[in-house]
């Protein structure tokens, strides 16, 4: 009844005039003569909805049962409480009968669903994330050329790792040449990524990874050094994977050296501070590299020991096998949080996030995958992403400063429950439909609790009954391997009016250019909601002008300490704070958060160095930072630093 009530009230909340721009331009469907099929949100829920809840028919005849489940979904996406990944958004029913899709529920019968499933086809690939492996062969390397692109056609984004390949100058058998190394073959991907224009609707997106003791990691490091954001590798994130975060801190601290290998063979050897402060300098200047702790998150995937992790996808949220896929849904908590309280034990909450783990799980039975290997590796883990969007805009509403201890103690909790009742009800599932195929295989039977949990005393409840349910009977049940993951939410969460993803408010008011299919800068103005509900009667059109100019309340008059505290944005938390609050909510997730550690134009390499050397020492499984103003090509901007 609560569901309910809440459901009603926000399906009633159109989105704004800026989501729907984006929807237009996006995501509508459109027939061959480019004729829009759709042009309202309530479209698209009912088409997702019931694409994904075909996949019942996998699980049940009882078609009265599969309408709910549609019903559910549908309710959850319509009122925007629940947004699957892009690819979900894009491809759900695309190519098939309308005239299924634009029935009523009450008139689907079962014939309609099973109709649905078995006419799936390439089209309706719904995932948003894909690791496929590396080989060290001309034929290994361009094969991965090609099955990359056809990830990316249909809306993926793929990593890799390019530690496999053998160092520049190595000899190749047969031709008596000399390989010309992983950077270069770095730059075929880079190129046939630009062609590419995902599911006809964004930019291609890769991730490369190199481990730090490649013998080319130097030149990895350097990769992108002359990046203007237009030319150097464009179409990739680069990532050094240091598995061993502590052992590495500790020869950076003595000063040690550490051996470049590669097949057994030892090539160079370099200090650890040399690289730090190498990879700190590149940072600075364009972003990349951040680094990746792997070896972290394989002692908490719970099938490391056969399938162990080298790469994530683009934006590193998700770090997965060779051949891993995933499918993301973020809950937005900013709709959630003036109705409930998440951060304690909640009935509301539970139901919401089982919904979304079942659904996330029909996912990966309707999905269609691009590669035989992708879909037998899906289906044999079955890994799900769900996470939540929205944390900025929660925090203002709580009024928890993002860079105070009770801003992190909620960021924690909430986290620990959505990471708690979704593995419950991953268990549930399976009790219903099985365990995920290799469950015997993995970690799970031997009680084993996949994220680390904080220390802190107001951590003790949750951590409790997380110890409870990876030792109870439950833990003879799990229907996915991973089950939470924060992505960057950089599209659904304007198309849900809300905070992206765990990132703070880069400002509170500011105008956006999105550039349309023609070409078209459309402007698209923005002013953040909590802050506009709070000054209420006290906004007035010279206040309103004064933040869009300013992007954040720090250096306005007449607005209360108190006020500046909590609205606070992004480049006035410092890194370390930023840090803290993804240390605080990796410490919950089994996979990754997208997590960006802005720093002000004016932070000095070392300070870099001394944000990398301290995301070594907590439970990050990576770090990404941007110095404001680095890149040109800088999404957003304040007016005042330009
Ligand atoms: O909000 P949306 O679902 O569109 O995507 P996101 O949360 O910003 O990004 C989630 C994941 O989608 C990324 O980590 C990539 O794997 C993939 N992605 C992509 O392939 N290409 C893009 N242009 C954006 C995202």
């Amino acid at each position: 009844k609560e569901l309910n009530d809440l459901l009603i009230r926000l399906e009633n909340v159109k989105p704004s005039q800026n989501a729907y721009t984006i929807l237009k331009d996006r995501y509508f469907l459109k027939d061959e003569n480019r004729e829009y099929l759709e042009n309202d949100w309530d479209d698209i829920a009912k088409r997702v909805a019931r694409h994904v809840a075909s996949a019942e028919v996998l699980y049940t005849d009882d078609v009265e049962k599969i309408r709910e489940i549609e019903n559910i979904y549908y309710r959850l996406v319509l009122s925007r409480v629940f947004l699957p990944n892009s690819p979900t958004l894009f491809n759900s029913g695309k190519t098939m009968s309308r005239k299924i899709f634009t029935k009523e529920v009450k008139d689907m019968i079962y014939e309609d669903y099973k109709y649905i499933y078995d006419n799936k086809g390439k089209h309706n690939m719904l995932s948003a994330c894909f690791v496929i492996p590396m080989e060290d062969s001309m034929e290994g390397i361009f094969n991965a050329v090609k099955n990359s692109a056809m990830i990316m056609k249909y809306g993926g984004g793929v990593g890799y790792d390019f530690s496999v390949l053998r160092p520049q100058g190595s000899s190749i058998a047969g031709t008596g040449g000399k390989s010309s190394g992983p950077i270069s073959f770095m730059n075929v991907f880079n190129v046939s990524a630009s062609t590419i224009e995902q599911g006809g609707a964004r930019r291609a997106a890769q991730m490369a990874v190199m481990r730090y003791d490649h013998p080319n990691v130097l030149n990895f490091i350097h990769a992108k050094k002359n990046n203007d954001g237009k030319s150097v590798l464009n179409y990739f994130n680069i990532s050094v994977n240091i598995d061993n975060p502590e052992e590495f801190l500790e020869l950076v601290n003595e000063d040690g050296e550490l051996s470049l290998i590669h097949g057994g063979k030892e090539f160079d050897k370099i200090k650890a501070k040399e690289m730090l402060k190498t990879i700190s300098e590149n940072a600075w200047k364009s972003g990349d590299p951040g680094l990746l702790f792997l070896g972290r998150h394989n002692k908490y995937y719970a099938m490391s020991e056969k399938t162990p992790v080298r790469a994530t996808n683009p934006c590193g949220e998700e770090p997965l096998p060779p051949y891993g896929s995933c499918n993301l849904g973020s809950i937005d908590i900013a709709k959630l949080i003036n109705d409930f309280d998440i951060t304690r034990e909640n009935e509301v909450f539970k139901e919401i996030v089982y919904w979304c783990t079942r659904f996330l799980d029909d996912v990966i039975d309707i999905n269609v995958y691009p590669l035989k290997e992708i879909e037998e590796m899906s289906r044999a883990q079955r890994f799900i992403g769900l996470g939540i969007m929205g944390l900025a805009d929660a925090l203002y509403y709580k009024e928890l400063p993002y860079d105070s201890n009770e801003g992190r103690e909620f960021m924690a909790k909430v986290t620990a429950a959505l990471a708690y009742y979704s593995h419950v009800s991953s268990s549930d599932l399976a009790k219903e439909r099985g365990n995920f195929p290799e469950f015997e295989n993995s970690k799970y039977p031997k009680a084993f609790i996949p994220f680390p949990m904080l220390k802190e005393d107001y951590m003790k409840q949750w951590n409790e009954k997380i110890i409870e349910h990876f030792n109870s009977e439950a833990i003879k049940y799990k229907r996915n391997v991973q089950t939470n993951t924060i992505a960057p939410t950089g599209s659904i969460s304007n198309l849900a009016d809300t905070s992206s993803g765990i990132e703070p408010n880069f400002m509170l008011a500011y105008i956006r250019y999105m550039t349309d299919k023609e070409g078209n800068k459309v402007p698209l103005p923005y002013i953040n909601k909590v802050l506009l509900n709070k000054l209420n009667s006290h906004m007035t059109d010279d206040l309103e002008a004064e933040i869009i100019e300013k992007g954040s309340l720090k250096n306005i008059n007449g607005i209360s300490e108190e006020l500046k505290r909590i609205f606070i944005t992004s480049m006035d938390i410092s890194p370390l704070d930023h840090v803290l609050a993804q240390n605080a909510i990796q410490s919950y997730l089994d996979a990754s958060c997208s997590k960006t550690i802005n720093m002000p134009n004016d932070v000095s390499v070392d300070d870099v160095y001394d944000i990398y050397k301290k995301a070594l020492s907590l439970n990050l499984k990576g770090i990404t930072i941007y110095r404001d103003g680095s890149l040109q090509t800088q999404v957003l901007t304040s007016n005042e630093k330009k």
